[in-house]
């Protein structure tokens, strides 16, 4: 249930092990998009599915019904966060009061939505039990978070450790033996609980959140001392034990590091407990894209220009390098702010062709109307007074960029080692 970024590929994982794969989504375009063999995420290949749709171990429905033939239903619904940064649940309710409806006996239903300790039996249990059948008995229960990595070769689902706690020990064995048909039996890392498992995604993500929080925090300081910081951690890094990179930037963004430390931060407050590292790490990541917007500012001025009316080109919007999900991408809240103050904002992304109001299929809205990619060119880039690199994509030609640009500020030290043209300049975060 849920085919995106983290459904599809799983869909995609089970059904090229020889499963029986159904997906479901209410979303009409994904399902056309997988019989029409057009991928919409970067990570999958169109040939791919094509393939599995045509041997016939994939299928794909908007129709729920579909759910009385299923033996393992897995959860893989969006767990966004409402205006004001509390968990918004509600995929995840809607998805398990569909699921009872439609429940027969001897299912296993999987949850790999990333969410607050306690989801999984707390929410989703008694909602499936509400039709009269009990977990244990009639039907399992498991949580096993997705560790999924967008734009990572290295690391796929085949090769990532996949954690694993099931309400009782017998839905933890079942899922194991499920598990090990598409990774190595090794690499399943079973728990005592659901519990375990969801609060395992979260301290995994929450690490990513205070360590990047803490790069980005030393990043004003270093500034303010005139040091680089790029060089420093290169430095600390050949420290073989005991110290592991992060690096600053624009901010943080996607559907997991900046929402999931808030699930857990709202759920401690049921416990009396405030967790001073979340939110301040939030608060230090959040300030990242204003920042981005002051060393463009400066670097501005000291051309004897202004924002306002600046032609400026931001490279990249993606909220990392080498994929096409804008989601949450501090890229766009850069181009958000230097649109309010009245530059005059482009970007280029070969990943994502458009952002905002009716902008390509599974692209966000920037809040600014719809912009498009624009394409690069050398007389192009002679025409920016700024062009801010946001996003380190393999595909962009920095030295071909430096080479053209007047002046370019560098927010991933893409840059390092190449020299501006003569006049112009680089300006590091
Ligand atoms: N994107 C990632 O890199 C990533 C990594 C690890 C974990 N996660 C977690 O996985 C979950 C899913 O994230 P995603 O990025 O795949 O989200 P997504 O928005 O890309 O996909 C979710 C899909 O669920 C569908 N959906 C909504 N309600 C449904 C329902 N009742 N039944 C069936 N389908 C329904 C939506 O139409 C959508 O296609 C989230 O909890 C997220 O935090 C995401």
């Amino acid at each position: 249930m849920g085919l995106g970024y983290v459904g599809l590929p799983l869909a995609i994982e089970f059904a090229r092990s020889g499963f029986n794969v159904t997906g479901i989504d209410p979303d009409k375009r994904k399902i056309k998009a997988i019989f029409d063999s057009q991928s919409y995420i970067s990570d999958i290949n169109s040939e791919d599915i094509k393939t599995i749709v045509s041997q016939g171990y994939l299928s794909a429905t908007t129709d729920f019904s579909a759910l009385e033939d299923i033996d393992i239903i897995f959860i893989c619904v969006p767990t966004p966060f409402s205006k004001c940064k509390e968990p918004d649940v509600s995929y995840i309710i809607d998805a398990s009061n569909t699921i009872v409806k439609h429940m027969k006996k001897r299912q296993m239903i999987i949850l790999e939505s990333t969410t607050y300790p306690g989801t999984t039996e707390e929410v989703v249990l008694p909602i499936l039990e509400s039709g009269g059948k009990k977990c244990g008995t009639d039907f399992h229960l498991v949580f096993s978070p997705e560790r999924v990595d967008p734009g990572n070769r290295t690391f796929t689902i085949k090769n990532t450790p996949k954690v694993i706690g099931g309400t009782d020990e017998t839905s933890t064995f079942l899922a194991k033996e499920l598990y090990s048909q598409v990774i190595s039996s090794h690499l399943v890392v079973t728990v005592s609980s659901t519990r375990i498992a969801e609060m395992t995604k979260l301290l995994e993500n929450i690490f990513r959140s205070v360590n990047i929080a803490l790069i980005n925090e030393l990043t004003f300081l270093a500034d303010r001392m005139g040091i680089d910081i790029w060089e420093v951690i290169t430095a600390a890094s050949s420290k073989p034990f005991g110290f592991m990179p992060f690096y600053p930037g624009p901010g943080v963004g996607g559907h997991c590091i900046p929402v999931d430390p808030y699930y857990l931060s709202w759920k401690a407050r049921e416990y009396d407990f405030y967790s001073k590292f979340i939110e301040l790490a939030a608060e230090i990541n959040l300030s990242m894209p204003r920042y981005v917007v002051s060393k463009i500012a400066d670097a501005l001025n000291e051309s004897g220009k202004s924002i306002k009316g600046a032609k400026i080109l931001a490279m990249g919007v993606a909220f990392k390098k080498n994929i096409n999900d804008a989601r949450n991408s501090p890229a766009l809240k850069v181009i958000e702010e230097l649109y309010k103050k009245e530059a005059v904002v482009s970007y280029n992304d070969p990943h994502i062709k458009s952002v905002g109001n009716g902008s390509e299929l599974f692209c966000v809205t920037s809040g600014m109307g719809t912009i498009h990619s624009e394409s690069i060119t050398a007389a192009k880039l002679r025409q920016y007074d700024c062009v801010v690199i946001l996003v380190d994509h393999d595909a962009f030609n920095i030295p071909f960029i430096v080479k053209n640009s007047k002046l370019v500020v560098d927010t991933k030290n893409v840059t390092s080692g190449i020299k501006p043209a003569k006049g112009a300049r680089i300006v590091k975060i």
